[in-house]
C-alpha cells in the first residue's frame, strides 16, 4: 500500500479516510453514485490511459489481466475479478468511479488523494471494459 503522509483530516471520514457522501460506495450498489457521469467520455484513448494507471497502481492486487489474482491484498480481502459479471458495489461507471474515489476496505483504498478525477474515470472505463458488464449502462 502506498503511504499517504499527512492526509488531511476532515469531519466525516470513512474507514479508508475518504469523505463520506451520498455517492459513497455501498454493497449492492448505490443509485446516487450510478447517476454520476464522466466529464471525459469513455474513449479508446481514455481506456489506454486507464490501463497504464491500472498497471501502476492496481495490478498488484487485481492482477495484470484484472482477474483478481495479483496476490497483493494484505488485509485479508479478496480483490475483485473484473472479468466476471459480478460487481459487488454496482456495475455502472459512476459506481465503479466512487469505489476508486472513496475505497471500500483496508485493502481497497481511496485513491482520491493520489490521482486525478480524470484518471479515476479512465480507470473505471478501463476495468469495466475487461468483462461482460461493459455492455451495462
Ligand atoms: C492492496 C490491494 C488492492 C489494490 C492495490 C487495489 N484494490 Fe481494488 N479491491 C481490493 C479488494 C480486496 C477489493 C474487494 C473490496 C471489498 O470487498 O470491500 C477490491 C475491490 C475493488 C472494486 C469493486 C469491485 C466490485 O465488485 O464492485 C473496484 C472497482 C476496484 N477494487 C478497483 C481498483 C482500482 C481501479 C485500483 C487501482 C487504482 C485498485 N482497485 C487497487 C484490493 C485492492
Amino acid at each position: 500500500m502506498l503511504a499517504v503522509a499527512g492526509a488531511p483530516a476532515a469531519a466525516a471520514l470513512s474507514a479508508q479516510g475518504a469523505a463520506l457522501s451520498a455517492t459513497s460506495p455501498r454493497k449492492g450498489g448505490n443509485p446516487e453514485a450510478a447517476k454520476l457521469t464522466s466529464p471525459t467520455p469513455d474513449s479508446p484513448e481514455g481506456r489506454a490511459a486507464g490501463r497504464r494507471t491500472y498497471q501502476r497502481l492496481c495490478a498488484r492486487c487485481h492482477g495484470a489481466e484484472g482477474k483478481g489474482d495479483g496476490g497483493g491484498a494484505g488485509a485479508g480481502g479478496q480483490p475483485a475479478d473484473f472479468t466476471d459479471d459480478t460487481w459487488l458495489f454496482g456495475a455502472s461507471a459512476g459506481e465503479v468511479f466512487t469505489v476508486i474515489r472513496d475505497g471500500t476496505s483496508a485493502d481497497m483504498d481511496s485513491y482520491a488523494e493520489r490521482i486525478s478525477d480524470t484518471e479515476m474515470w479512465n480507470l473505471a472505463h478501463y476495468i469495466r471494459s475487461l468483462g461482460p458488464s461493459a455492455a451495462r449502462p
